[in-house]
């Protein structure tokens, strides 16, 4: 049984729970992967995507998972609706719980909505992402899609590698797999790994081909584009360079290391098409796994939604 309704972040789970989680989405992927791929295990129930930014994998899963397990979905639609003419967050979540939303997924630019939310609204409230905080469904999809290639997590070798500081992914992925027992390392240009990501407990390398040596799980993550300032990183070109991950760098990781990127792709900045498209790459399988996972959150949440209420 998880301990709240909501899904917020990573850092308030524990390794229990998580576990949890990981173990009810294995049980969802035998469903997924039958002729006929849904349960009815919450017919009656509403899901509401909230979607404030742009979004392919995320939204679309939410969307199957919620029909996978019979509850009605909407997808909100942020441009078309009364947002735009200066509706604020709490009372569009509030307006979407009165029309009978059981839960909000929400994605938004600031680090804190969700939190906000959870504060205000009945419904149970998960994190999609918010602003550069945290994005805990992609960390738990990248857990069980770990633990499924490499059979557990602990003692894993992961290097994330790229944007950390704009990086909600590489947040919850640190507190995710520090809690599971991996041992992580973050790769990329000092303007793109914070100093401070350290007390977290990682290791941190500029150099890319010394960072990727004995490494299991090579994390690429998509240079964030739409929120660098200026300098970060003299070029595109540049970053290809030193950070890219390429067949040849590829080859300096463990020879059974898995390649793992959230998506979308930069291909040509941060990583090739033939690593990204490659025998070792686990990119579009982190896809499909997203849906079994977000159907074990919302499962797991709609039990401690019951339990909240008696
Ligand atoms: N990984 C991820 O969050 O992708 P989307 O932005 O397409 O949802």
């Amino acid at each position: 049984m998880l301990k709240s309704k909501h899904l917020l972040g990573i850092k308030d789970l524990s390794a229990d729970e998580i576990n949890l989680i990981l173990d009810t989405a294995s049980g969802f992927k035998d469903v997924i992967s039958r002729d006929i791929k849904k349960v009815p295990t919450l017919r009656g129930r509403t899901v509401v995507n909230l979607f404030y930014e742009p979004s392919t994998r995320t939204r679309t899963s939410f969307e199957l998972a919620s029909k996978r397990l019979s509850t009605d979905v909407v997808n909100f639609s942020v441009p078309t609706s009364s947002v735009v003419k200066g509706e604020t967050l709490i009372d569009t979540a509030l307006t979407v719980q009165a029309l009978g939303a059981d839960f909000i997924v929400i994605r938004h630019s600031s680090s804190g909505v969700p939190h906000l939310l959870a504060s205000k609204v009945d419904a149970s409230v998960i994190n999609a992402g918010d602003g550069t905080n945290e994005h805990p469904t992609q960390a738990l999809l990248d857990a069980f899609t770990m633990r499924e290639k490499k059979g557990s997590i602990e003692g894993l070798n992961v290097a994330i590698v790229g944007d950390i500081a704009h990086s909600r992914v590489a947040k919850s992925n640190i507190y995710c797999l520090k809690k599971l027992g991996a041992k992580v390392r973050l790769i990329g240009p000092p303007t793109l790994v914070p100093d401070v990501i350290k007390q977290l407990g990682v290791d941190t390398y500029y150099d890319m081909n010394a960072g990727l040596k004995g490494v299991d799980v090579v994390m690429m993550l998509r240079i964030q584009l739409e929120r660098q300032g200026v300098g970060l990183f003299p070029s595109k070109d540049e970053y290809f360079k030193h950070w890219g991950l390429t067949t040849e760098r590829l080859a300096l990781a463990n020879d059974d290391a898995i390649v793992m990127h959230p998506g979308p792709m930069n291909r040509g900045v941060e990583i090739t098409s033939s690593v990204a498209d490659g025998e070792r790459s686990v990119i579009l399988e982190q896809v499909t796994n997203g849906i079994a996972v977000r159907m074990a959150v919302i499962y797991l949440l709609e039990g401690a939604r019951q339990e909240a209420k008696q």
